[in-house]
Order: structure tokens, then C-alpha cells, then sequence
């Protein structure tokens, strides 16, 4: 089991929203009105940790050892809301997300294989990592770049706690470990794509429901669905050079979890397409498709 290694880990470096954030330094004359909405639409999009949690819950039925980590998870990711919420409440009180806000991304995702996903959230944890960094850069309230900081290392530390299920996946039996890495090359293609005009490749611009195309992205849900885009082209400027820093951190986690090396998200893709001939023999099914589309 890797959850108790995980639990503790996490708990060691774990921050405290009252102790560990410098309130005390708010300087309101370093925060304009668009940056403060940026932080409502970041603590509504940290929520959807909610319906992420229920969907991995469901899909991972048969893994309690992954299911438990998700205990911590959930927790951090609603935290992550909470105090960016707690700013609000501070400083801005009338941007504070109401309840309902909240309430609307939480939706019913479809089920889908549980290592894409697992692979597509390790995927996302790296851009989140980054996008918040990039963001703690853009800010100029003390107090709310610190928050970014902040989070952003958590962002990164999940990042690591998934690749841990990641690496354990790939002892599944030769067969179990070659469909893992055929999904985590699936997955990875996909993610470390430097493709800026297709949408933002994150968990919450997925379309995770078919039955409610095209409302079945958390972003499509948000108060400003089209915030995100804004937010990373206009106000953050998260430009090419901060992309190729995911895709690299990408390719370079993947390249040493899968003993290849992985210059280029080519080189990727012909991995994938080489392991998915393998398993492609005689009444394999995979290789179907996720169902998974990026918005
Ligand atoms: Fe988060
Ligand atoms: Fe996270």
C-alpha cells in the first residue's frame, strides 16, 4: 500500500491556512478588480475536486489502496478552494462564490478507464503547477501571490503522489504493464501537446459527459465560461515558453517512468503507437478509446 507512505509525506510539509498565509500583509492598493475575479473563478474551477473525487471513487472501486490517498487529495483541492475563497471573504467580500456557483460543477462524469484518468490528472496537477506559479508572478498583491505559491507546491506534490500509482500500475503483470503504458502514452500525447489554440489541456476544459455536450467541461459551468482562456492569454500570459516547461516536465517524468527517453511529444507517440501494436493481438480490446475529448 502506498497510502500510508503518502499520507504521511503529505502531512509532514502540509500548510495552515491560519498560521502559514501572511493575512497581515495585504496591500489593497496592489489588487484591481480583474485580478480579484480571476481568484473567484480559480477557488469555483479548485471545487470541481468534488465531482473529480466521486468519479475516481467509482472508477477505482476495486483499489482501496488509491482510493484512500484520494481522502487526502479531495481534502487539499477543497482547501486550495477554501482559501482562495477566504481571501475573497477578507478582502472582497461581494466576489465570494455563492453556494449555487459552487453547486453547478458538481455533475455526473461518464466512467472511463481509471489509468487515463489517473494519467490525465497527473497531467494536470503538472500544468496546474505551473499555471500558479505563473500566476503568483502576474499578481501584485503580496498576499495573494504567496496563496499561489503556496498551492502551486501542492499542486506539484500531487502531481508526484499519482505518478507513485503510475509507476505501481507498470507492475501489473506483462500484460497489465503494457496496457498502463499504453494509456499513459494515450494520455501523455495528448497532454504535452503545445497546441494553445485548441483549449487549454486540463482535467476541468475535458468534456467528461456526453449526455450534456457541450455544458460537460467544469469550465463550461463556471460563471464566465470563457474566463480560463482570458485568464491564461491576456492576463497571466501563459506564452509558449511556460508550455514547453509542462510538455518538458511531461516527457521528462515519462521518460524515466518508462525507461525511454522522450525528447519530443513525436518521439511519445510513436512509443504509444508501437505498445498499442502489441497489445492489438488476438481478442485485445484495447485501444477503443476513452471517450475523453479536450474542449
Ligand atoms: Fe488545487
Ligand atoms: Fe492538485
Amino acid at each position: 500500500m502506498i497510502y500510508p507512505e503518502l499520507f504521511k509525506s503529505l502531512e509532514a510539509v502540509r500548510w495552515n491556512m491560519a498560521a502559514d498565509i501572511p493575512w497581515d500583509d495585504f496591500d489593497a492598493s496592489k489588487l484591481s478588480d480583474d485580478q480579484a475575479n480571476t481568484i473567484k473563478m480559480n477557488a469555483i474551477t479548485e471545487w470541481s475536486a468534488l465531482p473529480a473525487t466521486e468519479m475516481f471513487l467509482r472508477d477505482n472501486r476495486h483499489d482501496s489502496d488509491f482510493s484512500a490517498f484520494i481522502s487526502v487529495w479531495f481534502f487539499e483541492e477543497q482547501k486550495h478552494s477554501l482559501v482562495l475563497m477566504e481571501y475573497l471573504r477578507r478582502f472582497r467580500p461581494e466576489l465570494v462564490p455563492t453556494e449555487e456557483e459552487l453547486h453547478r460543477i458538481r455533475f455526473e462524469f461518464d466512467p472511463a478507464p481509471a489509468l487515463e484518468t489517473l494519467m490525465l490528472h497527473f497531467c494536470g496537477e503538472i500544468r496546474l503547477n505551473h499555471w500558479y506559479r505563473c500566476a503568483a508572478d502576474w499578481h501584485t498583491e503580496p498576499v495573494i501571490k504567496a496563496i499561489y505559491r503556496t498551492i502551486s507546491q501542492d499542486e506539484a506534490r500531487h502531481a508526484g503522489a499519482y505518478l507513485r500509482y503510475m509507476r505501481r500500475a507498470l507492475g501489473g503483470g506483462e500484460q497489465g504493464g503494457l496496457q498502463a503504458r499504453a494509456a499513459f502514452a494515450k494520455m501523455g500525447v495528448l497532454m504535452a501537446s503545445v497546441q494553445r489554440k485548441g483549449g487549454a489541456l486540463h482535467p476541468t476544459n475535458i468534456h467528461v459527459n456526453k449526455s450534456m455536450f457541450p455544458n460537460d467541461t467544469v469550465q463550461s459551468r463556471l460563471p464566465e465560461p470563457d474566463w480560463l482562456e482570458h485568464w491564461l492569454d491576456h492576463q497571466i500570459r501563459f506564452d509558449d515558453a511556460w508550455e514547453q516547461k509542462v510538455s518538458g516536465r511531461i516527457l521528462h517524468n515519462l521518460s524515466l517512468l518508462l525507461g525511454e527517453t522522450f525528447a519530443s511529444v513525436q518521439d511519445l507517440s510513436r512509443y504509444r503507437k508501437a505498445v498499442t501494436r502489441v497489445l492489438r493481438g488476438p481478442g485485445d480490446a484495447l485501444g477503443t478509446g476513452s471517450g475523453l475529448v479536450p474542449a
